[in-house]
């Protein structure tokens, strides 16, 4: 593990006071975490610093030709008072997947875990009180070599920013809307799906934009070749629940493969639901919400925990699922993953990390 070295900040910025208006990713706080890689000499210079902008050479690699991954994490605070991580070593080994697949270094995880921590100890004070709120981790990896040839950068910057937060959507718990897209696609086979690549975002961004224009929160893409089939939505998976069984996309190397998602499927069975990871063809799911067989849908992200999901457009249909509003299998899932998360309900299955 790499030395970290400290330097603090001389003034520190005024804390949001209002923790019910923090919404998501308005607010950074006053450090921030680096670490840099040089072909041949590897990961190296692990400091924490004031927060500040970044120089970048206008012909860093980075912003022509975009090798740039991420995560997302929390930081939780327990009801003693106390700090505690949600699986971050699991968000640490998908970053080194995502690099892979980009052409990008494998991450120091284990230096990478010691800053995010002593990060963390650093930043306590910006940990929120209020319940559903948290300190979202948001850990980065670019390139930087100053160059216009297309190939693998030889030096990397990875980073991690702090942003105290509030639910992701508006409405928090309220269940959302979602368009389901049949025109763009979010990644095929053989692509980047399953990567936290910036790419995936940027390419999401249009069709996001249409569906918010007619009304509704999020997309759900379905499979680039026949759009057929149910993928997720970007910025959460997808789960459908047939009263007591839960049926999720299985990971087909084009969604991302969730920690939220792996979590909750895991509780879900812990809980004594039935679980099915399988394809999903779309035109079923319409039917049974139309019929009511379907009960319930959701997603499920860090940023966002569980979002139930109260209607889907498609094809220009629109069906309310359920009665429009949570349903109890959602509401169970998200009351037993945030009593953990936030320390009040027993770890049985060690996910988090005390500070
Ligand atoms: C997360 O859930 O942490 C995400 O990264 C989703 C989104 C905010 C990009």
């Amino acid at each position: 593990m790499l030395p970290i070295s400290i330097t603090r900040a001389a003034e520190l910025k005024k804390k949001p006071q209002d923790e019910s208006k923090l919404g998501f990713g308005h607010y950074f706080t006053d450090h921030m975490f680096l670490m840099d890689y040089e072909e041949g000499r590897g990961w190296y210079n692990a400091r924490i610093v004031p927060y500040a902008d970044f120089a970048l050479d206008p012909a860093s690699m980075v912003l022509h030709y975009g090798q740039a991954i991420f995560e997302g994490s929390k930081c939780y605070r327990t009801p003693d008072g106390g700090l505690q991580l949600f699986r971050p070593e699991a968000n640490l080994a998908r970053m080194t997947r995502s690099a892979q697949r980009m052409c990008m270094p494998a991450l120091d995880e284990e230096t990478a875990l010691e800053g995010l921590k002593e990060l963390i100890r650093l930043e306590a004070d910006w940990v929120p009180h209020s319940p559903g709120t948290s300190l979202y981790i948001r850990p980065t990896m670019i390139s930087m070599d100053v160059h216009l040839g297309v190939h693998a950068s030889k030096t990397y910057l990875f980073f991690i920013i702090l942003s105290p937060v509030g639910s992701y959507y508006k409405d928090g718990l309220k269940p959302v809307g979602i368009y389901v897209e049949d025109q763009y696609v979010r990644a095929v086979r053989g692509g980047t799906g399953f990567t936290k690549c910036a790419g995936n975002y940027a390419a999401s961004i249009l069709a996001g934009d249409i569906a918010e224009k007619k009304g509704y929160s999020q997309v759900l893409w379905l499979d680039g070749v026949e759009q057929k089939y149910i993928e997720e939505v970007g910025s959460m998976n997808m789960m459908f629940a047939y009263g007591n069984r839960i049926v999720t996309p299985a990971l087909n190397g084009s969604i991302l493969p969730g920690i939220t998602r792996d979590s909750i499927l895991t509780l879900a069975r812990q809980l004594g639901y039935e679980t099915e990871e399988t394809r999903l063809p779309i035109a079923d799911i319409f039917a049974d919400a139309k019929s009511g067989k379907l009960t319930e849908a959701f997603g499920t992200g860090t940023a966002a925990v569980i979002s139930p999901v109260g209607k889907l457009c498609w094809e220009n249909d629109e069906v309310i699922i359920g009665n429009g509003d949570i349903g109890p299998v959602s509401q169970k899932l998200y009351d037993t993953l945030t009593g953990i998360q936030y320390g009040r309900l027993p770890d049985e299955n060690h996910w988090c990390m005390r500070l």
